[in-house]
């Protein structure tokens, strides 16, 4: 059992705080927003998250997890400190590490006995060494710590199962001692046999660029082959599983769509370039996956345009929100910035999804919020499928065509079968499928 702070109950902290606390640690967990450390005292999660509440519940009787506004106690409580604010992009696309350097700074003020140090949300390369530095300048005295780097793979929709179960755990320290205390941190994990990276806290930093980054190149490849697909009537899904066969390849991320979203891949991206432009090197893919993005979502809009002719009046049925199932997140998410479009080209929209709609309500208040996919459906001149959501899957499609003014469907994650909708009478479309 060790004593552990996660600083920042946000996504990436409170997911860690609860994992660890249900690892046997002792955890507590400082945040600055009185609100939202409230709400948690009350068993309120910020945001949804499947599996988590049972966790922190459960945590929080066992008197292991706790919730507090002061970094102060929580430093003065543990000697693990993880790191887990955010580092939202700046508007040139580098990632803002002010929250980071404000909590090393106090972390310094603050320790009167040795701490290790690791930071756990994605932050630069680089970063690890400025926090010894901020931390060596601001420390009373000479009060000894460490710096680790124990990057995240969380997924959205999956964390707590990703947290307990991770394809492997990136330790990256500079001495022993640190390393020992990290694996240690990671002991269950042993006993499912996940690997355990050990190296240097650069190489941690570049470990966790360097796996988002390739997944959004993963996408955005498989995207540009879907257009390729519509040029020469091939079919994306078959290209997918072909090629997804060979096991270098792998056919996880080969899902052709409206393109990346969510806070982590479009953002770690640009902050890749950027951080790299910045020390003189000039990387050509990460450039090559942000333009892709963003004339995917064009390519998708295009699409919708298509199938409607003109949006000016045209009431449009959308459905999902969010940048992908289970999860209320709409940061980036293609079918918002599509949805804005749509409404600014005098589309009337109407939306259903399962979790994001409080959130969309917040960016998009003049779409017609619906209480099902049917509802989305009556009396709109079409429907848009944006986020693949298991209840869009098994829709009654007749009686959608029923309630459709026109049976046109845009299934922008290829969720249905061109030849059965087009049996259905629907005017389908997709993204890199030949319609027959
Ligand atoms: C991503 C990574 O997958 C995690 O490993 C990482 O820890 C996390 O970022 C992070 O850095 O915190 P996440 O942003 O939750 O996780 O979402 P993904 O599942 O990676 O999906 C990202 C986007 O790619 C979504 O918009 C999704 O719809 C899209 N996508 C994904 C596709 O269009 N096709 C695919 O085949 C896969």
């Amino acid at each position: 059992m060790r004593k552990i702070a996660v600083i920042g109950a946000g996504y990436v902290g409170l997911v860690t705080a609860a994992c660890l606390a249900d690892f046997g640690n002792e955890v507590i967990c400082p945040d600055s927003d009185e609100e939202r450390i409230e709400a948690l005292n009350r068993l309120k999660m910020p945001f949804y998250e499947p599996g988590l509440l049972e966790i922190v519940r459960r945590n929080c009787a066992e008197k292991r997890l706790r919730f507090t506004t002061s970094v102060e106690e929580a430093v003065a409580e543990s000697e693990v400190l993880f790191i887990a604010v955010g580092t939202p992009a700046t508007r040139s696309g580098d990632a803002d590490l002010s929250g980071v350097r404000a909590v090393a700074r106090e972390i310094a003020r603050h320790m009167r006995s040795y701490k290790l140090i690791v930071q756990k949300s994605t932050v630069p390369v680089g970063t690890g060494a400025m926090v010894r530095g901020i931390v060596t300048r601001y420390r009373r005295g000479k009060v000894p710590f460490d710096v680790a780097s124990n990057p995240e793979f969380l997924r959205e929709g999956s964390a707590v199962e990703n947290f307990m179960r991770p394809d492997r755990v990136v330790i990256g320290t500079w001495t022993k001692k640190a390393e020992s205390i990290l694996s240690q941190i990671y002991d269950p994990l042993y006993l499912i046999e996940t690997p355990m990276v050990k190296t240097t806290v650069e190489t941690a930093e570049l470990i966790k660029y360097a796996s988002n980054v390739f997944l959004a190149s993963k996408v955005s490849f498989i995207n540009e082959m879907a257009r390729l697909c519509e040029v020469f009537g091939a079919d994306i899904q078959v290209v997918a599983k072909g090629m997804g066969l060979d096991r270098r390849i792998g056919p996880k991320f080969l899902h052709a769509g409206p393109g990346i979203g969510g806070a982590c891949l479009p953002k770690d991206t640009a902050a890749l370039l950027r951080f790299a432009e910045k020390a003189g090197c000039r990387l050509r893919v990460p450039r090559a996956v942000l333009e892709i993005n963003r004339s995917q979502r064009d390519f998708v809009f295009k699409k919708i345009e298509r199938a409607v002719g003109t949006f000016k009046g045209k009431t449009i049925g959308v459905l999902g929100l969010s940048f992908k199932p289970e999860t209320d997140d709409i940061r980036e998410s293609p079918a918002i910035h599509i949805t804005k479009r749509m409404l600014s080209k005098g589309a009337i929209v109407k939306a259903f999804d399962p979790a994001a709609m409080a959130a969309a309500r917040r960016v998009l208040p003049a779409v017609q919020y619906c209480s099902n996919a049917y509802d989305v459906c009556e009396g709109s001149t079409a429907v848009v499928i944006f986020t693949e959501w298991n209840e869009f899957r098994r829709l009654d499609l007749l009686r959608i065509k029923g309630l459709l003014k026109k049976p046109v469907m845009v299934d922008c994650r290829n969720i249905y079968e061109p030849a059965e909708l087009k049996a259905l009478g629907f005017k389908y479309y997709c993204v890199g499928r030949a319609i027959p």
